[in-house]
């Protein structure tokens, strides 16, 4: 196979990224620059993240080019994020991959954010996961919460389904939420991943949130292929909601009168620094003796619930559409109680079942010039004119 290297540029959110993939697999360098700014607000601040972005976006391109050691004449296309994300942080990506496109004479392609999820899984599962297809996949990160069923058409490229979402709140943003609440640093979920096997999960605390399934028309059990394929049809939907559990922490946070405890965590986490820090294994022992047992086992009870509820969806789909195959991505997909139960789920069930590697589990570039690939093939091209489409779709 001849070499296509393709450079890709992702700024949909709060990552500024720029990665160089050979064939949609081989990760030659995926730099990855993160706004830690963010950390002083607990969310992202959509006009502070374009600000960033202009700032970091040439010295990322630069030094992506420079890991990889390729010229920009090496190059096959430059691959940019479309949408979905924040309108001015999108524009930054575009405008760079346009303006480079047209001056090393390269094509230019458009991929979006979700398809690029499901190709941080698909770009290094691709042996174990050989015939996956149709598989479904379970994107779920800070904005976004999807079930998707992809089929492989037989040019390569990838047909996707939306059949299942959250209502409201993304499970990512739930996490950032709760954290938030509890006095955690931004983002929140690595720090309740962590914590959260610190504490028991009460498995009463946060029951499920009953979303009636929609199944009209014919209800009986479609194979993916043709569910899939058949844009008409209104499929069996299985979609979310995370912004009860949410708010069941609110109230048992006040119910326990748990708001000093959270205040005083909070000042001492600015005072010894760690309100902006990640938590490796000497950031967490630092912070460690602010908690107490009945709030780990809140954290506990509160990841498992997501988790819980993520996975009997995601099943729920699995099984109803009749799979070969199941994908979760998306940066929640790094979370350790999410791998492992859904690990053992799948397994139980004879399902075979993949994830990204961590590293590809959040924003980064590499899923982008990876998604890029079968468009490359296909010369599937953007035009000159291509603009963010921060609401942009999939299936
Ligand atoms: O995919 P991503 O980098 O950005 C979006 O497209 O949204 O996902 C970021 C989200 C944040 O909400 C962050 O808290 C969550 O992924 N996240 C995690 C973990 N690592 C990142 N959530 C739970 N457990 C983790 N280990
Ligand atoms: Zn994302």
């Amino acid at each position: 196979m001849p070499s296509t290297l393709i450079l890709g540029i992702e700024s949909s959110c709060d990552e500024t990224s720029a990665a160089v993939v050979r064939n949609g697999q081989a990760v030659l360098s995926n730099v990855v620059a993160s706004q830690l700014i963010h950390s002083n607000y607990g969310g992202v601040v959509p006009e502070l993240a374009s600000r960033e972005h202009l700032r970091a976006i040439v010295p990322v391109v630069r030094e992506a080019m420079q890991r990889a050691n390729v010229a920009y004449s090496d190059l096959a296309a430059i691959a940019v994020t479309e949408g979905p994300g924040l309108a001015g942080a999108l524009l930054v990506g575009i405008s760079f991959a346009k303006a480079l496109a047209f001056g090393a004479n390269l094509p230019l392609i458009a991929v979006n954010h979700l398809e690029g999820h499901i190709h941080a899984v698909l770009m290094d599962a691709t042996t174990a996961f050989a015939d996956a297809s149709p598989l479904l996949a379970l994107v779920v990160s800070g904005g976004h919460t999807h079930l998707y069923l992809a089929t492989q058409t037989p040019e390569q490229t990838w047909h996707y389904r939306n059949v299942g979402k959250t209502l409201d709140d993304a499970a990512g943003e739930a996490f950032d939420k709760v954290a938030k609440l509890l006095g955690l640093p931004y983002p929140g979920g690595p720090w309740i991943d962590a914590l959260a096997s610190l504490g028991t999960a009460d498995t009463r605390l946060f029951p499920f949130a009953q979303i009636k399934q929609k199944a009209t028309g014919n209800t009986a059990p479609k194979l993916a292929r043709e569910a899939a394929l058949q844009p008409n049809d209104d499929p069996a939907r299985f979609d979310m909601s995370f912004s009860g559990i949410k708010t069941a922490v609110r109230r048992y946070v006040e119910l326990h009168h748990m708001q000093p405890a959270i205040a005083t965590r909070d000042d001492a986490f600015r005072a010894i620094g760690l309100h902006k820090a990640k938590p490796d294994t000497m950031n967490l022992a630092r912070a460690l003796p602010y908690f107490d047992a009945p709030t780990l086992n809140l954290i506990a009870s509160f990841q498992n619930a997501v988790v819980k509820n993520l996975a009997r969806s995601a099943f729920h789909a699995a099984e109803h559409y009749g799979v070969r195959s199941l994908l979760v991505s998306g940066g929640v997909s790094a979370n350790s109680e999410l791998r492992r139960h859904i690990t053992a789920e799948a397994t139980r069930r004879n399902l075979p079942v993949a994830f990204p590697a961590i590293a590809l589990s959040t924003d980064n570039a590499a899923m982008i010039a990876a998604a890029a690939f079968p468009k490359f093939l296909t010369r599937d091209f953007a035009p000159d004119t291509l603009e963010p489409t921060p609401q942009l779709r999939l299936g």
